[in-house]
């Protein structure tokens, strides 16, 4: 079965159609950058553009970096406009689609989901954490390889400030940190975590995932298995796919 997969993020949108018994791309994803400002309008006409780009018309469904309720409703917008708070996102696109079904999740939920079904979470028991480090911290949190939507572990505290505004993939880049740096701000972050949850996994996820042998060997003192996602840039967007799937 294929349905469309979109992916929002601070910084880009992709999406391309999903064969959701594979976990796989049909077709090399579309992007677009993030408009700004990056309200409902805009990104709504961004994900129009994707989905034509394909003339796709079955159903979709599309990530969020922020919490999301009951696949619609959107009440949390860290890193993109403020003005998408409380809106229904579900309709919203849905609407810009001609009535296309439409399913919205969080980001790193959706990117969690595939990298459990598809990718280094496959029949993972026990307390599993998928975190993505992108732009912000995002997480998903899987025990017994059920997930507890809308977990924003980036949100946490750390040294009296938020997690990911110390340690996200952004920070490295905006602060100039060498990899020593910010993997020992990265080492730090997951103590913390393992300290409130001990998961036997946790599974690193974002673009820096790519350079995974540069930080992942500098981190020491977590008892959690440290592994890079596998799925990579497409997580997202066949997790959405999947979670459309029904
Ligand atoms: C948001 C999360 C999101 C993460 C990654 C955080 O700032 O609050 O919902 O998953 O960024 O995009």
């Amino acid at each position: 079965m294929q349905i469309f997969g979109v992916d929002i993020g601070g910084s880009g949108i992709k999406g391309a159609p999903v064969d959701v018994e594979r976990g796989a791309l049909v077709e090399e994803r579309f992007k677009l950058l993030t408009p700004h400002p990056s309200g409902p309008d805009l990104v709504a006409e961004g994900v129009k553009q994707i989905i034509d780009h394909f003339g796709w018309t079955g159903p979709i469904g599309v990530t969020f970096p922020g919490v999301v309720t009951g696949g619609s409703t959107i009440r949390t917008a860290a890193n993109v406009d403020k003005s998408w708070i409380g809106r229904d996102a579900r309709a919203l696109f849905s609407e810009r689609l001609g009535g296309l079904p439409v399913t919205v999740l969080n980001d790193a939920d959706a990117a969690g989901v595939a990298e459990m079904e598809f990718g280094v979470g496959h029949k993972h028991r026990g307390t599993v954490i998928v975190l993505t480090l992108g732009t912000g911290i995002g997480s998903a949190v899987f025990v017994d390889g059920q997930l507890v939507p809308n977990t924003e572990l980036g949100h946490l505290e750390l040294n009296g400030q938020d997690a990911e505004q110390w340690a996200a993939a952004r920070v490295k880049q905006d602060h100039e940190l060498t990899w020593e740096q910010w993997a020992s701000r990265v080492q730090t972050y997951l103590q913390h975590v393992e300290m409130l949850f001990s998961p036997e996994l946790f599974v690193i996820g974002g673009g820096v995932s790519r350079e995974c042998e540069k930080f992942l060997p500098l981190i020491h003192g977590v008892n959690a298995e440290i592994v890079p996602a596998q799925l990579r840039n497409t997580a997202g967007i066949v997790g959405a796919a999947m979670r459309a799937a029904g």
